[in-house]
């Protein structure tokens, strides 16, 4: 798809005119033949209705397009993002090709008006997101000639540099997005620990980042206990995958590292999950391809910041090898870890790489993963359970996210969840002793790992990682939504 900002007051031809509208709106002279539609009651600016309108031409356009936005008074950044996901999807049923979208008619929050055709800019990129690699080529093709392949956003301001750099980051973001979204998409044996690798150094490439794999032997001659163990059930070879971007005036500025679980499938191993629903585990490297995605924007973003993206990547079988319950691992900071259930697996590669991590004396460590089903019990798949004891770090979190658009949810992390997940013979159990809190007690077990003066926050995404499309206009139906990669980059552009 090709984005362009054009002058409203000329306008080239185009198949469709796309504009947002709120309950309070009234027409201009020009869109007056939009009146008896309001009066029908068939398009009245209520939130998320979709009106088109073809084969009537106004000035350059056949067809017109009304999205709505809803209660004027209500209006956040988030609704725009919506509305250009539902216009996208509209245009694709229609199979509208060419579209002009009306940006200043649209826009009704003019005082930030760069934040808001930002919103509008991702929703369409967002939104433009499918997977079908595997499916017949000629039938995905012709679909896809049928997709929306030119937009034109029309603004009086069209020469304005600030906007057209908008539009250009807003795309780098997305297309971060929907590269994660991809490799999540990416079945388990098409994605395994070596390939999210490849597919981690192939991103890098021309962005300055410096990207260091390690293999089974570097892993274990590092100490990787937690990595290398839970790799033991697989024939696959694990990796740890370490992406540097020095933007940061001084190369020495402590970096933020971002931490990714790169589970590139979860049976469970030996206690192995049950068979409904287990191909949704190959999404259980969601994290990792989302730290990934978000380092790789930030480059791209030349943002001034030196960021780190680790990503312990292995998957979880029951082969020959695989860890039994109650095995004991030691993890690189010499911590033991007893494995009650090997399908709580994704702390005992985090705990290796979060000690890692710390061991690089960063300024801040966040980490993403799809961690616990408890989250999804807790929070559902609209907000990411965060866990920090950092009041202040929560408070840079909480407003990052309130700009993209992500919902946050701080979850507690207390003395008690540390409590829980002792063990009767090693330093740390990882499973809880008590069953309610999973979702906390996960987190103050990865917090074991983590130095004390290091503000540190964990993104339990294991709910907003995918299908999410219930509630949000921007994904696919079913599939990875890229969750965090957008407040991540947020926030190492607010917080740096
Ligand atoms: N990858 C799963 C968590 C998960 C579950 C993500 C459902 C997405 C959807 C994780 O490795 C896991 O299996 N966790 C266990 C932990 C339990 C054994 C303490 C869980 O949540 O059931
Ligand atoms: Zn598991
Ligand atoms: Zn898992």
């Amino acid at each position: 798809m090709i984005v362009s900002l054009q002058d409203s007051a000329k306008p080239k031809q185009s198949e469709t005119l796309i504009l947002f509208a709120t309950e309070q709106d009234s027409w201009s002279k020009e869109l007056a033949y939009l009146d008896k539609f309001k009066k029908s009651g068939d398009c009245t600016g209520k939130k998320d209705e979709v009106f088109f309108l073809r084969g009537h031409s106004v000035a350059h356009f056949q067809n017109t397009l009304v999205i709505g936005l809803g209660d004027k008074k209500e209006l956040h950044f988030e609704s725009y993002r919506r509305a250009a996901g539902l216009a996208y999807t509209q245009l694709t049923t229609q199979k509208c090709t060419k579209a002009a979208f009306d940006f200043d008619f649209s826009n009704k929050a003019e005082k930030s008006g760069d934040q808001c055709l930002q919103a509008c800019a991702e929703g369409f990129f967002l939104g433009a997101y499918s997977f079908d690699e595997f499916k017949k080529k000629s039938a995905t093709k012709n679909e896809k000639s049928k997709d929306l392949s030119d937009l034109q956003i029309l603004t009086k301001n069209a020469k304005a540099k600030n906007l057209l750099q908008v539009v250009e980051e807003a795309q780098i973001i997305s297309d971060a997005t929907n590269l994660a979204r991809r490799l999540g998409d990416l079945p388990g044996n098409k994605m395994t620990p070596s390939d999210l690798a490849e597919e981690a150094k192939k991103a890098a490439k021309g962005t300055g980042i410096k990207v260091t794999v390690w293999d089974r032997s570097k892993i274990k001659a590092e100490r990787f206990g937690g990595l290398l163990g839970v790799s033991l059930g697989s024939s696959q070879e694990p990796r740890f995958i370490i992406m540097e971007y020095k933007g940061a005036t001084s190369v020495k500025k402590k970096p933020i590292i971002l931490v990714g679980k790169g589970l590139t499938f979860d049976s469970g191993g030996v206690s192995i999950k049950p068979a409904q629903n287990m191909d949704e585990m190959k999404y259980d490297m969601c994290g990792g391809a989302n730290v990934i995605a978000a380092l790789l924007a930030i480059a791209k973003l030349k943002l001034k910041v030196n960021v780190t993206a680790m990503v312990p990547a292995t998957e979880n079988m029951t082969g020959p090898s695989a860890n039994k319950p109650g095995d004991i691992l030691t993890a690189r900071n010499g911590l033991t870890m007893e494995v009650l259930n090997t399908d709580a697996e994704g702390r005992l590669i985090l705990a290796d790489a979060l000690a890692y991590a710390s061991e690089q004396k960063p300024a801040i460590i966040l980490d993403a993963a799809t961690l616990t089903g408890a989250i999804i019990i807790a929070l559902g798949n609209s907000y990411t359970g965060t866990f920090t004891r950092d009041d202040d770090l929560w408070k840079k979190i909480e407003s990052s996210a309130k700009k993209t658009g992500e919902p946050v949810w701080r979850m507690p992390l207390n003395d008690h969840h540390v409590k829980d997940i002792k063990s009767d013979f090693a330093d740390l159990a990882n499973i809880s002793s008590f069953r309610g809190a999973g979702s906390s007690t996960a987190a103050a077990f990865l917090e074991h790992f983590v130095d004390k003066d290091i503000p540190w926050a964990h993104f339990d995404i294991a709910g907003s990682a995918w299908n999410c499309s219930n509630r949000l206009t921007y994904v696919p139906k079913k599939g990875a939504t890229g969750a965090m990669v957008r407040t991540f980059v947020q926030f190492a552009r607010d917080h740096f």
